[in-house]
């Protein structure tokens, strides 16, 4: 093997692994936002009167909200998505 075909396989190997990094670490706000977001903008998560005060809570609403939609989330989707609100939104930091 020459070293431009081991170049090549080694960028590609790169590649490969950072574009799994990248979809493990959004997947709770590429669902959210493929099927929550068309229904309500972020300024339902940070209007004054939000009923959200703890994580388990988000994670309750989050549940609720999946099931409502059809989607039937498993629970790692929905601690996904719950952690990506929490970041973004409503930075909890109890325990669900
Ligand atoms: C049919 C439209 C619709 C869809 C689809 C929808 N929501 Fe909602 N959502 C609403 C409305 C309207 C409210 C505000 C009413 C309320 O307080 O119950 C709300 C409120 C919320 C809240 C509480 C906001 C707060 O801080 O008070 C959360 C969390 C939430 N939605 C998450 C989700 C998630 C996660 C999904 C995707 C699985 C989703 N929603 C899909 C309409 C929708």
């Amino acid at each position: 093997m020459n070293n431009l075909s081991k170049i090549i396989i080694l960028s590609g190997v790169i590649v490969y692994s950072s574009s799994l990094f990248a979809e493990e670490f959004d997947r709770g706000q590429a669902l959210y936002e493929n099927h929550c977001q068309f229904c309500h903008e972020s300024w339902v998560h940070s209007r004054p009167k939000s009923k959200i005060n703890s994580l388990s809570e988000l994670q309750r609403r989050v549940s609720g909200w999946s099931i409502h939609t059809g989607l039937n989330w498993s629970r790692e989707e929905i601690l996904d998505v719950t952690d990506y609100l929490s970041r973004n939104f409503y930075h909890l930091t109890d325990q669900p």
